[in-house]
């Protein structure tokens, strides 16, 4: 996969993410022929224009049939908020207003297509920060009321879990997928396309909020999660033992705030010795604690539910030490894996397009009504706004 990266004048980067054409994963504007993808489409394909904005990167794309990506644009703010070590929600709504335009001209002229040729407009509508969320959902919502287009909300977690489709062609529902995302930890198993249990959650913070907290502990700053991956390389993932927290009632959900905790306390008792604490240590000790209590629920809940698919999503899928134990466990369980590559694991805006599509499919059709739902719970079709309504 290439990303054609663009640093502008703001520290915002501009990126566009293509496929491999060789390895035929479909995250391609391009044919072999030189001969755009669009102008190859028969009547009976589906060409979505996605949006999302939901919290620090703005991002277009055009998905063909839920499972190609014409076009993948991501504008990431990252560097404007590592300024103040996390996302500032107003300044993230503003860059997307300013961002959103030059997004969606950039992932429509990349897939060689004009709004003429698209067949619906989905969105991010939730969750999110709502101010973020709102700038695509009303972007969304002017495309479609100027171009009579159907709109689609989607959720951004069932956006995470699509992302899967994307490169594996083959990957069908039923299966169980990891989402460990900045703010959710849910095991699910995806009964169907749009169908979901969730089987276990978080009781405190999201593995992705454990990964920025304890980064910012221990002097890697933001965004945590990378920087933590990329120490925990040189680390001893032994040089501590950190609590991995059972949940007696509710065997699939997650705790990490115990852990969290642990870490502070020994940096607070290097602190009152003087000594000083080796930071690739902390990071990789923590990530073997959080990524076996993860990969360890994954698997037994494959198990216990009888499902010999694997799926993960989310930002905190990219991590490598995941990415390898979850393989290595996988092998050894008899359970095939399927993981997005990683720039398709953090939020980009083809995931949200591989969502749409299924509800597309499905007649699903929101409403000029529709707005931002901040704290959108996953698998809810209750507060969908369907048109005519
Ligand atoms: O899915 P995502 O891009 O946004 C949300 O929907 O939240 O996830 C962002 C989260 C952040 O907490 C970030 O630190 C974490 O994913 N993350 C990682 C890695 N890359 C991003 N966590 C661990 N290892 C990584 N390589
Ligand atoms: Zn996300």
């Amino acid at each position: 996969m290439n990303i054609d990266k663009n640093v502008e004048d703001d520290g915002v980067i501009f990126m566009s993410i293509k496929g491999d054409e060789q390895n035929n994963d479909g995250v391609s504007g391009k044919t072999q022929s030189g001969e755009s993808k669009a102008d190859q489409e028969g009547k009976e394909d589906t060409l979505i224009l996605a949006i999302e904005s939901s919290c620090d990167e703005s991002a277009a794309a055009v998905v063909k049939n839920g499972r190609e990506v014409l076009s993948n644009i991501i504008s990431s703010q990252i560097a404007l908020h590592t300024i103040y070590g996390g996302v500032v929600p107003e300044i993230a709504s503003r860059k997307h207003v300013e961002k959103m335009n030059g997004c969606i001209r950039a992932a429509l002229s990349e897939a060689g297509v004009t709004l003429d040729d698209i067949d619906a407009v989905a969105v991010t509508y939730g969750p999110g920060l709502v101010g973020a969320l709102l700038v695509g959902v009303s972007e969304a919502k002017a495309i479609a009321f100027a171009t009579g287009k159907p709109l689609i909300g989607v959720h951004h977690i069932e956006g995470h879990i699509s992302a899967n489709f994307i490169e594996n062609k083959d990957l069908e529902p039923p299966f169980v997928c990891l989402v460990v995302s900045g703010g959710h930890s849910h095991l699910v198993v995806v009964k169907d396309y749009g169908e979901y249990e969730i089987i276990g959650q978080t009781r405190d913070d999201a593995a992705g909020e454990a990964f920025d907290k304890v980064a910012r502990a221990i002097g890697l700053g933001y965004p945590g999660g990378p920087k933590i991956d990329k120490a925990a390389k040189e680390g001893n993932p032994d040089a501590f033992s950190f609590p991995q927290a059972k949940i007696g009632d509710a065997e699939y959900d997650f705790s990490f705030s115990g852990l969290k905790s642990s870490v502070l306390n020994i940096i607070n008792q290097a602190k009152m010795q003087g000594q000083e604490l080796n930071q690739a240590d902390v990071a990789a000790s923590f990530q073997k604690a959080v990524v076996e209590v993860l990969v360890g629920h994954a698997i037994k809940a494959c198990k216990e539910y009888g499902y010999d698919k694997l799926a993960i999503a989310g930002g905190v899928a990219s991590n490598t030490g995941l990415r390898e134990l979850m393989e290595k466990e996988c092998a050894a369980n008899n359970i095939r894996f399927y993981r997005p590559s990683p720039v398709l694991c953090t939020d980009n805006a083809a995931m949200i397009g591989a969502a749409a599509y299924y509800e597309y499919k499905k007649g699903v059709r929101f409403g000029l009504d529709m707005n931002a739902v901040p704290n959108l719970p996953l698998g809810d079709r209750e507060r969908r706004f369907h048109a005519g309504k």
